[in-house]
C-alpha cells in the first residue's frame, strides 16, 4: 500500500527502514533512510502509525517485558 504518494513509499518500504541498522526513530529519519526527504507532509502520522506498530511488534518479539508477565 503507498503510504507516501510524493515519495512513492510504501507501508513495506516504511517497516523496511525501521528495521534498518540505522534505526530511524523519527519519520524525518525514515524518508532519509529511504533516500527521500517529506514534501507536503501529508503521510507524516501514517508513517508515523507504521512506525510504532513495527516498534512495538520488534519489542514484544523480544519477549523481553512480556516473559515477565504472570499466566
Ligand atoms: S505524501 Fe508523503 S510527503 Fe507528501
Amino acid at each position: 500500500m503507498i503510504v507516501c504518494s510524493c515519495n512513492v513509499l510504501t507501508d513495506h518500504d516504511v517497516r523496511t527502514a525501521v528495521a534498518a541498522e540505522s534505526r530511524p526513530r523519527s519519520t524525518g529519519q525514515v524518508y532519509g533512510c529511504l533516500g527521500c526527504s517529506a514534501q507536503c507532509g501529508r503521510c507524516a502520522r501514517t508513517i508515523r502509525k507504521i512506525m510504532d506498530e513495527a516498534l512495538d511488534a520488534s519489542a514484544s518479539a523480544c519477549g523481553g517485558c512480556a516473559g515477565h508477565a504472570e499466566s
